[in-house]
């Protein structure tokens, strides 16, 4: 990719019938840090987020505390959904709610254009459907249930009984599509990441795609089927459409569509299916350009469980940053989990590169620079003599880094992307320590050495700081308060991270970059 390009990411709208964990924070982050990186290369980016309102989940949740699903929906997200964005500082362009008028009209336009097409037709219908889910399964997705459903057959993703369902409804004529859908697969090999979430939706559709239900009738907490009133959309169907009625589809300004479709659809792999299949079938019956990729991450497990919120084993957000703040949050979950795996979460782990890799790897390196341009030439940036083969090796690593981890992005590997900067880190603090600058400044002679050796490193340092500022924003905006003479690192062009040549002052940092944690977090939570 080049100069502007343009770079469209999203993730899931989330369900608003509970507040979020992390694991919802781990998918936001993500798109967030790949955004980023795409901003400070020059991409025209854009990052969407948003909510998932109608369905029986959301109705339930509300009925059960006495408020309409529209009363619910407005509080959770106004108390929950939109003060995470804030927790773990993601620079959202837009955020969308499938309660929002712009969504609505834009679904039932291809609603409306799908059944002129002759894609939608009146059916029968009964199956075992997963409130949970929001999805009707089939036979082998149910197990026996245990505890209090001993005897019925329960979701395996949810472990709730699933309900027979018997309807009237429309149908989507998503089994026309099945051959389309395997040559996109095998034309465009990276349309579905990473190749075990491909491998699994290649094995399911090549078993045959059944037509669709896509309406509702037993209860009314949706978008209204525009030829049939007495009928609401089927909620996944609803809620995959945000991603085009979010850059204007089926209004009168559809600049951003045009600009911006198709995108990048970052997901947790439980729903890669919905994205990988339906999604597809659905923009290729109206006509229009399939996402550019599906990648589908993994889970993030407690205690070797997929952490969830029907199962009670969600760790809020906050529980993290108030101990160790939003950048460690977003370092730690990029960092430590390798993109499309899963992930266990645990206290003791996050303690642990914190310490190792924030504050003594990154902010040590950047605290012992800036003190030492400090007191050896009072803040001001000396010039810098010939280089040896030390510095010159420095220099040489700091370009190698940043292609690498501008590759890495590109191909959605954020965790070898830090991975490679962090060879960056270690060699800086390596070569502080065997050029000894502290041994340099006690002898007059070797002035012009000295401060060739902190020029390098503030350069080195320049270079990780812009490198990991998708990753870091709050405390790589401090350090660039600090080196990088003004103005907001992520300006910075990151493909160029390593041309940076240093500012003419340091500013002395007022405190670490990375505070010592005082209080052990809760352990009880995980
Ligand atoms: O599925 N580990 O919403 P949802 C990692 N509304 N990620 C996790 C996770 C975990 N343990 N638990 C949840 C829906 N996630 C639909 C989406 S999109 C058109 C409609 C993240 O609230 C992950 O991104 O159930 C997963 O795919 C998503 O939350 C599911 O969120
Ligand atoms: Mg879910």
């Amino acid at each position: 990719m080049s100069d502007g390009s343009s770079f469209s990411i999203t993730t899931p709208i989330f369900y608003v019938n509970d507040v979020p964990h992390i694991g919802h924070a781990y998918t936001e982050v993500a798109a967030d840090v790949l955004a980023r990186w795409h901003r400070q290369r020059g991409d025209d980016t854009w990052l969407l987020t948003g909510t998932d309102e109608h369905g029986q989940k959301i109705l339930r949740t509300a009925s059960a505390n006495d408020v309409t699903p529209k009363e619910w929906a407005d509080r959770l997200v106004t108390d929950a959904w939109k003060p995470l964005l804030d927790t773990v500082d993601i620079a959202n362009d837009d955020f969308i709610r499938t309660t929002d008028e712009r969504h609505e009209r834009g679904v039932t336009a291809f609603l409306q254009k799908l059944y002129d097409d002759g894609f939608i037709y009146a059916g029968e219908f009964e199956g075992f459907y997963c409130v949970g889910c929001e999805e009707y399964k089939q036979p082998s997705d149910l197990v026996a249930g245990t505890g209090a459903y001993e005897g019925q057959q329960v979701c395996a993703i949810h472990s709730i009984p699933v309900e027979v369902l018997a309807e009237r409804n429309y149908f989507f004529r998503m089994s026309d599509f099945e051959q389309r859908l395997l040559d996109l697969y095998e034309s465009n090999p990276e349309f579905i990441q990473p190749e075990s979430v491909r491998n699994e939706i290649v094995s399911f559709v090549k078993q045959g795609l059944r037509d669709l239900s896509i309406s509702r009738s037993s209860f009314d907490w949706g978008i209204q089927i525009p030829w049939d009133h007495d009928h609401v959309l089927y909620v996944w169907f609803d809620a995959l459409l945000n991603y085009v009625t979010a850059l204007g589809y089926g209004s009168d300004d559809d600049e951003a569509f045009q600009r911006l479709w198709p995108s990048v659809h970052i997901v947790g792999k439980d729903i890669a299916r919905f994205h990988a299949v339906i999604w597809p079938a659905m923009l290729m019956a109206a006509g229009l350009p399939v996402p550019k990729r599906v990648f589908g991450h993994g889970w993030l497990l407690v205690g070797g469980e997929k952490m969830s919120k029907s199962k009670l084993t969600g760790i809020a957000p906050s529980e993290i940053t108030d101990t160790f703040g939003s950048d460690a949050f977003r370092y730690y979950f990029l960092r430590a989990i390798t993109f499309g795996q899963d992930g266990n979460f645990s206290w003791e782990d996050i303690s642990a590169r914190y310490q190792a890799e924030l504050a003594n790897g990154f902010g040590n390196l950047a605290s012992r620079i800036v003190a030492m341009i400090g007191r050896y030439f009072d803040g001001v940036v000396p010039a810098a003599g010939a280089p040896t083969d030390a510095d010159a090796a420095i220099d040489a690593l700091a370009k190698s880094v940043t292609e690498r981890a501008d590759a890495a992005v590109g191909d959605f590997a954020p965790h070898d992307a830090i991975a490679t900067v962090w060879e960056l880190v270690d060699a800086l603090n390596g070569y502080i320590t065997e050029q000894e600058p502290w041994a340099l400044a006690k002898d007059d002679a070797k002035r012009e050495r000295l401060a060739t050796v902190l020029v390098t490193a503030l350069r080195g340092l320049g270079t990780v700081a812009v490198l990991v500022s998708p990753v870091m924003p709050k405390a790589t905006q401090k350090l660039w308060a600090s080196i990088g003479a003004g103005g907001s690192i992520a300006e910075q062009r990151i493909d160029r991270a390593w041309e940076w040549q240093g500012a003419a002052q340091v500013v002395p940092l007022e405190s670490g970059l990375f505070p010592r944690i005082e209080q052990q977090p809760e352990q009880g939570a995980a």
